[in-house]
């Protein structure tokens, strides 16, 4: 019969691709690694998800108020300097923006810190992104250009800033084992900086966070005498750092982990402070009162509603598939561009050896945000959060900067984005 017939045929021929494909999945996943195969072990993902959100609904506040403030491209650190009452923040378009404290829909395009001189370094390859940014207590601003190093800036706000390169990128890949010792001339700042991870560069982060790559380090290097230290290594994902308030140590995010970290320098002991966290948690910043912080963390879930990307972290030849398949087919892409010169074929290289092709499809973590105030014992002492719907008001929420409000009753909170699309927001709540 014709309708039997039509079906054995397509079965057939899922049943014969199946067979080619599976074979390619299973080559490319137990292939040794080799020029064109990543060289990439991902593990399970052991930290879990909460079994609930107990004990953050328990601390849940409600926003006073909303707003949209500056509509700045990804404004992932806000600073503020006191002195000029203005918010910094770095965008994706590689430039720092000020923001007027008094009017703070509008905004300023300040400078990139990146020259020419430096991109050539990279044959153009690298690109800045202004992104973890902070005053010194005179109002030097450091600024972290994850592909090129740290930055201080020197009069930000006038028309003659005095950059300087003051961390740069190329001493990371020379680190061995053991801190390395290098000249410097004068400066006198000791920066800690987060080393994502030695094997891929900052425009791997998919890829890094899939291939659970562990290979992250805290790094601390003094200005002065060029000294470079390993703080801590073998971590996944380290991001968001914040000083103690008594300067004795910092805290931590680790973010492919959802853990939290506290290190202290007397005993050069690093403790889990907070783990299993709902969500990935980015950066972390005091908040106004000194003594305590803010953590923005990404959509929070449960162990029962996980999301795609919890799903893939527990099978990691999934993963590993995906990575090696990605980067084969930028590769290709890459080498029919150099036959062709057809540059369509070149972006379409970047796209999926970064794997940003992935971000064209659905966002899960478009809806829902968290933020976190807690103790430097690692006490919750406030939640803000919205898990999903079609509310976004907090969705990719990756720095909170709390600022003095006008209403004394009020606490007042900047909100900042690592992601285009989201501008700078702003709550209020209640002090309480
Ligand atoms: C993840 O977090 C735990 C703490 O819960 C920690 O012990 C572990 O070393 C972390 N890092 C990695 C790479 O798994």
């Amino acid at each position: 019969m014709a309708c039997c017939d039509c079906l054995r045929k397509i079965l057939n021929f899922c049943f014969k691709y199946s067979l080619v494909f599976g074979v390619i999945a299973i080559a490319i996943i137990f292939a040794p690694s080799a020029n064109y195969l990543l060289d990439i072990e991902p593990r399970p993902l052991t930290v879990l998800l909460p079994n609930s959100l107990r004990q953050f609904e328990s601390k849940k506040v409600e926003w006073k108020s909303f707003e949209n403030a500056a509509s700045i491209v990804g404004p992932d650190s806000i600073a503020y300097d006191p002195k000029a009452n203005r918010l910094v923040t770095g965008s994706d378009d590689g430039y720092l923006y000020s923001i007027d404290v008094d009017d703070d829909g509008n905004f300023k395009k300040l400078f990139q810190l990146v020259n020419d001189e430096l991109m050539a370094r990279f044959q153009y390859k690298r690109r800045p992104r202004p992104s973890g940014l902070r005053f010194d207590s005179k109002g030097r601003l450091f600024v972290c250009e994850p592909m090129f190093g740290v930055f201080k800036v020197e009069n930000v706000f006038t028309d003659k800033p005095k950059i300087e390169l003051v961390f740069d990128i190329e001493k990371t890949s020379k680190l061995g084992p053991t801190s390395v010792r290098q000249e410097k001339p004068s400066g006198g700042h000791i920066i800690y900086v987060s080393d994502v991870s030695s094997k891929f560069s900052f425009q791997y982060v998919t890829a890094a966070i899939l291939s659970s790559d562990s290979n992250g380090r805290v790094l601390r290097y003094d200005t002065e005498t060029g000294k470079l230290d390993i703080l801590m290594s073998n971590l996944f994902f380290p991001n968001g750092l914040e000083m103690l308030p008594d300067n004795r140590g910092f805290l931590l995010t680790e973010t492919g982990n959802r853990t939290v970290w506290k290190y202290t320098f007397d005993d050069r002991e690093a403790r889990v402070l907070m783990t299993a966290l709902p969500a990935e948690p980015d950066n972390i910043r005091l908040s106004l009162d000194g003594k305590t912080f803010w953590m923005a963390l990404l959509r929070p879930r449960t162990r029962n509603d996980p999301l795609l990307i919890d799903h893939l972290m527990s099978f990691p030849m999934l993963r590993k598939l995906l990575v090696r398949l990605f980067d084969m087919i930028g590769t290709l892409f890459e080498l029919l561009h150099r036959l062709t010169t057809i540059s369509k074929l070149q972006c379409l290289s970047r796209q999926f050896g970064t794997m940003e092709i992935l971000n064209k499809g659905k966002d899960e973590f478009a809806t829902g945000g968290m933020l976190i105030e807690f103790d430097s014992n690692g006490q919750i002492i406030r939640t803000v959060y919205q898990t999903e719907g079609i509310e976004n008001n907090l969705a990719w929420a990756t720095e909170v900067r709390e600022m003095q409000s006008k209403n004394l009753n009020e606490r007042l909170l900047y909100i900042g984005s690592f992601r285009p699309g989201y501008p700078i927001r702003k709550i209020t709540l209640d002090k309480k």
